[in-house]
């Protein structure tokens, strides 16, 4: 497994906005959104290319294409907010949301939502989620998406627990990760410290 954490200092600077208490819903989903396509960028970088010949006002000239079928697949709720900036940078991707949320008690994911289809149609699945935390739900998605067949898999997230990376990591040795930090711990009750909270309830003001 290889562990891409953003070198950055546009990472750096807006992770720091996103963190603080004091930042609102609005700030803060903007900047979900600037951050989100720092990693995209980062994330996308061996992709790879197909020619496409094309005409410029002056010659004919093989240029390039995107040789491969993206899909998005954000994880609900949180993952919502890093769907819209990315599909921005690639219009032609595909959006498959998950559904999961983290029983409180137990920490584990409960699965509610589906909406793969049900024949694989896509190359390269971005499993979108701003939190790794114990990496239950991360694994259970990477999990969903095997059984469906998805052929090549990463994970894109913003922030990360030591213990959410290792548990990936046991899981699915071979799933690249790309984030923009990993944090100290996880406190008693599964939350990511210094962290920024509840990734759903500050996009969405719920908290
Ligand atoms: C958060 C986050 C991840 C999960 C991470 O979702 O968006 O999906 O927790 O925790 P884990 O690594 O321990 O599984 P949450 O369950 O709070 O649901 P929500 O997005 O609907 O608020
Ligand atoms: N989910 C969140 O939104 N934040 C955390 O710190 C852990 C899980």
């Amino acid at each position: 497994m290889s562990v891409h954490v953003s070198a950055h200092p546009l990472v750096a600077h807006k992770l720091t906005l996103l963190r603080r208490q004091e930042t609102e819903p609005t700030k803060f989903r903007d900047l979900v959104r600037e951050i989100s396509q720092f990693l995209l960028y980062e994330a996308t970088a061996d992709l790879p290319l197909a020619p496409r010949p094309i005409s410029t006002p002056l010659a004919a000239m093989e240029g390039q294409r995107i040789g491969v079928r993206i899909g998005l697949v954000p994880i609900l709720r949180a993952g919502l907010g890093m769907v819209e900036p990315l599909i921005e940078l690639l219009p032609t991707a595909h959006v498959w949301h998950l559904g999961l949320y983290r029983d409180h008690h137990t920490l584990e994911p409960v699965t509610y939502y589906n909406k793969l289809p049900a024949q694989p149609d896509i190359d390269v699945c971005l499993i979108l989620d701003p939190m790794l935390a114990t990496g239950g739900s991360a694994v259970a998605a990477v999990d969903v998406l095997k059984a469906w067949g998805a052929a090549q898999i990463k994970f894109l997230g913003l922030i990360a627990a030591p213990e959410g990376v290792e548990r990936l990591r046991q899981a699915h040795p071979e799933l690249p990760i790309h984030l923009a930090a990993i944090d100290e711990q996880l406190n008693e009750k599964g939350y990511i410290v210094p962290g920024l909270g509840d990734a759903g309830d500050r996009q969405f003001g719920t908290g």
